[in-house]
């Protein structure tokens, strides 16, 4: 992929720079992001309409605003082609037009989520919302909100968990969770305790046991969907534990959350993870991370809505001119994007969720994403396949003599495959897990970056064998062949 540069001086510069005229004006990305502002401005000119206001002066410049806008394009190809099937590095899911789209529209109203006040219509969209995330767990009327993104969701739920058990107790997670909820069990003043993990990065149900026995645990936080490995906490083991011990059960779903809605078609441990889902305290899920959504867009949900207790203000200066509660009496934040919930609700409405409908399938597109590339590359002695993709993320490594060796071969093909235009990302794995997928490797030093992949668009699949070809030249490049060949 080219770097398409833009000449802030040349305001009217062709919106698809390098195309000749009388060429098919497709973008090289195959992108018609222009076709959708017009679809912007037809709704934007019924909204603009729809409000009975006496006109009055704005005073703004469209030439400079105009300038401005140029000038940030041309700062911001200053970025990986996020939105590429080539792209398979973080988790970072191009969000789908209608939701790009419904939150532009809805800036130029700006509500805010905090209370009725501020966004009557986008308060009962992001209440709509939440109930049809919800329904992916069995609950019909859940409490929760959306929240700016998965760490403000835990934040909130291990506080909400605190508040309801008084007392210093333990928030205990696995090693592989997420590292925020080290860093939010010091927020919230209370110990954290990590528990290991399995062969397959799962908590460890032995040590688990070990920890809950010792300690005065108040949160067994569950990871469905590991930011590294995309595994799965045994969420239904954990639950059978909580009766005797008395914890709250929180599942950090939010990246796996959305892979309810295909979980039947998953092996039995993660299946039945899943299946438990339901019967924990509260969830999170990021509808940022697969469902489609642009950033700031994360989610909490409580099982039991008296939780809202937690929540009890008396704020003397807001709020009240509408009967009834609202969302800002169940947030821990004040302020939040109506067009957030605006953004979700035309996505639901595109996609509901529905096990068998389009957006299950586009999930389970990608899983099938990774599930073919680890064949593929298991094929092939040049790669060890690191994990059995629970969900849609592989884990792979360049096969090599030695664990250092391993490691700085994978970090010169991450360079590499970037070069060719192939997007990766880089994980430090413990070097066990080197040696239980290639049992002869010398363990010289305790942990490799190895080489990981989120698959997470329907289209990754379909491109496995460029991704394969651009990854086969870019392992060539670091082994010091074919260097300046680059994939065009
Ligand atoms: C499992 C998990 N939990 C929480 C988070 C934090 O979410 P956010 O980046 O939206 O704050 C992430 C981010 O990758 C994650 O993978």
């Amino acid at each position: 992929m080219q770097d398409r540069r833009i000449d802030p001086a040349e305001p009217d510069a062709s919106p698809n720079p390098g195309v000749q005229e009388g060429e098919e004006s497709r973008p090289a990305s195959g992108l018609r992001w222009i076709e959708e502002i017009a679809i912007l401005g037809e709704a934007t000119r019924l909204l603009e309409n729809s409000f009975e206001v006496p006109p009055f002066d704005v005073d703004w410049d469209v030439g400079s605003v105009r300038r401005m806008l140029v000038e940030l394009a041309g700062q911001l190809v200053d970025n990986d082609p996020y939105f590429h099937p080539l792209y398979a590095g973080q988790m970072l899911k191009p969000p789908h037009p209608v939701a790009r789209l419904a939150w532009a529209l809805s800036l130029f109203i700006n509500p805010n989520n905090h209370a009725l006040d501020g966004g009557r219509a986008t308060s009962r969209l992001e209440q709509s919302s939440i109930r049809s995330l919800g329904r992916l767990f069995g609950w019909t009327d859940p409490l929760g909100h959306l929240t700016s993104g998965g760490t403000l969701a835990n934040l909130e739920a291990l506080w909400v968990a605190r508040e309801c058990q008084p007392g210093r107790r333990a928030i205990v997670a696995s090693e592989e969770a997420h590292y925020t909820h080290r860093r939010m069990a010091g927020l919230l003043g209370v110990p954290f305790v990590p528990i290991p993990v399995d062969n397959r990065g799962r908590m460890e149900m032995a040590a688990l046991d070990a920890v809950l026995e010792r300690n005065e645990v108040g949160t067994v936080v569950a990871t469905v969907g590991t930011t590294g490995w995309g595994a799965t906490d045994p969420v239904d083991e954990i639950l059978g534990r909580r009766e005797r011990h008395g914890f709250r059960l929180h599942a950090d779903a939010a990246y796996g959350g959305y892979f309810s809605l295909v979980s039947e078609r998953f092996e039995a441990p993660t299946r039945k993870a899943f299946e438990a889902l339901g019967a924990c305290d509260s969830i999170v899920i990021d509808p940022h991370k697969h469902g489609l959504q642009p950033y700031g867009s994360g989610a909490v949900l409580f099982q039991n809505p008296e939780d809202a207790r937690v929540y009890a203000h008396d704020s003397p200066y807001t709020y009240y001119t509408a009967p009834g509660g609202h969302l800002g009496e169940i947030s821990l934040e004040c302020s939040r994007p109506g067009a957030a919930a605006a953004a979700l609700w035309c996505t639901l409405g595109l996609f509901p969720l529905e096990r068998g409908g389009t957006f299950a399938k586009q999930l389970w597109e990608g899983c099938r994403a990774a599930r073919d590339l680890a064949d593929d590359l298991a094929r092939d002695s040049k790669w060890t396949i690191l994990n059995t993709p629970e969900l849609d993320i592989l884990v792979f490594s360049a096969r090599a003599g030695s664990v250092r060796e391993a490691g700085r071969l994978n970090r010169g093909i991450f360079e590499e495959a970037r070069r060719q235009g192939l997007y990766l990302a880089l994980f430090e794995a413990p070097a066990h897990r080197l040696l239980s997928a290639q049992p002869e490797i010398e363990v010289d030093q305790p942990a490799a970056s190895v080489l990981r992949s989120c698959l997470m668009k329907p289209d990754h699949r379909s491109w496995r064998g460029e991704f394969i070809r651009r990854l086969e030249a870019a392992w060539r490049g670091s082994h010091g062949e074919a260097k300046s060949t680059r994939i065009p």
